[in-house]
């Protein structure tokens, strides 16, 4: 993190109280000329920073910037996206990130961007996002887990993101198995998986999330619009992405480090748990061709949906979508 990210990385954590030019330079080990030049540059880019004789330096007003140094003066962790990449254009970010991957990025590289000319969904859809209206990001993990259990990572990272969303918004979004996230039963945010492994070893996991911020209904095609939704269509216009983006790292994080840690599922299941907006429903399950109805009644472990046909059998769900049967 350069000097001028520091320092407003420091009157952020402020939260609106002030801070002397002496302390400042102090604590960066800096001059305190080098602090009102980083300070000035600061306002250039839109940041309302105050400064009072003998009081020193407050921020007012942080811009609704969205670049590396909005989102890393916020973070607040070990490992992800400790290298942040953030660009303003890329095919994907997933693929973005698979390629430097391949060239021996270490864990917790994270790749961000306004706009995606390839942008990639699941089952080889395409995702389509409005320049400066949503989030879109890829996040590098090397998990030494059986290449098997990678479904944990999709769940943790579904658990993150409706957290994040909640402790941003207060809204409470609802996960569809396996990992879309909704607000008020329209899709808000999709998770893409995907990894490169040996049977036994995996070498890398990307874990892309794309995330609708300030959409309104014309940004969405009529493909999509009665199905999806963004923040600011459920009340939220003035979400920061910053905060947002940084916010579903931590969480994320959290959730991440203790499973890799403790081999255990438990904190993200009952997290997501308490976002599921299947468990306890009745559901259409599509798997290819078929389609047939059941109850939906837990999670596993796993990541497998368990789910009760009417004759009474049990039977845990891997694969496939689902949608979820509207109450007669
Ligand atoms: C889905 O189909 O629900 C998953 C959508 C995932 C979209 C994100 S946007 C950032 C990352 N880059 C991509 O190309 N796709 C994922």
């Amino acid at each position: 993190m350069d000097t001028k990210d520091r320092i407003l990385r420091v009157l952020t954590e402020k939260k609106g109280k002030f801070i002397s030019g002496e302390n400042l330079s102090g604590e960066l080990g800096v001059t305190r000329t080098a602090v009102w030049k980083h300070i000035s540059r600061l306002r250039e880019e839109g940041y309302g920073i105050q400064s009072v004789p003998r009081r020193g330096y407050r921020l007012d007003k942080s811009p609704a910037l969205f670049n590396k140094s909005s989102i890393t003066s916020r973070l607040h962790t070990k490992i992800l996206g400790k290298e942040l990449l953030f660009l303003k254009e890329t095919d994907s970010t997933n693929n973005m990130l698979k390629r430097l991957a391949a060239n021996a990025a270490c864990e917790g590289t994270v790749v961000v961007a306004e706009s995606q000319t390839s942008g990639r969904g699941r089952r080889g859809r395409t995702w389509e996002m409005v320049p400066g209206k949503g989030i879109a990001m890829s996040i590098l993990l090397r998990p030494n887990i059986d290449p098997g259990n990678i479904q944990a990572i999709t769940l943790a990272a579904s658990s993150a993101v409706c957290k994040a969303i909640e402790s941003c918004t207060q809204l409470k979004p609802g996960i569809k198995w396996p990992n879309d996230i909704q607000l008020n039963g329209k899709k808000v945010c999709g998770i893409l998986t995907e990894m490169t492994a040996e049977p036994d070893k995996i070498h890398s996991v990307i874990v892309g999330i794309g995330l609708n911020v300030s959409q309104e209904e014309k940004d969405f095609t009529d493909e999509v619009k009665d199905t999806v939704t963004s923040i600011a269509l459920n009340g939220h216009t003035d979400t920061s992405r910053s905060t947002l983006t940084a916010r579903i790292l931590e969480e994320f994080e959290e959730l991440y480090l203790d499973y890799v840690e403790k081999r255990s599922t438990a904190k993200f299941l009952n997290i997501w748990r308490s976002f599921s907006s299947t468990i306890g429903c009745d559901i259409i399950i599509h798997q290819g061709e078929k389609t047939w109805q059941a109850r939906a009644l837990d999670v596993l472990d796993d990541g497998c949906l368990l789910v009760e046909t009417e004759d009474g059998k049990r039977q845990a769900i891997s694969s496939g979508e689902i949608s979820i049967r509207k109450k007669s």
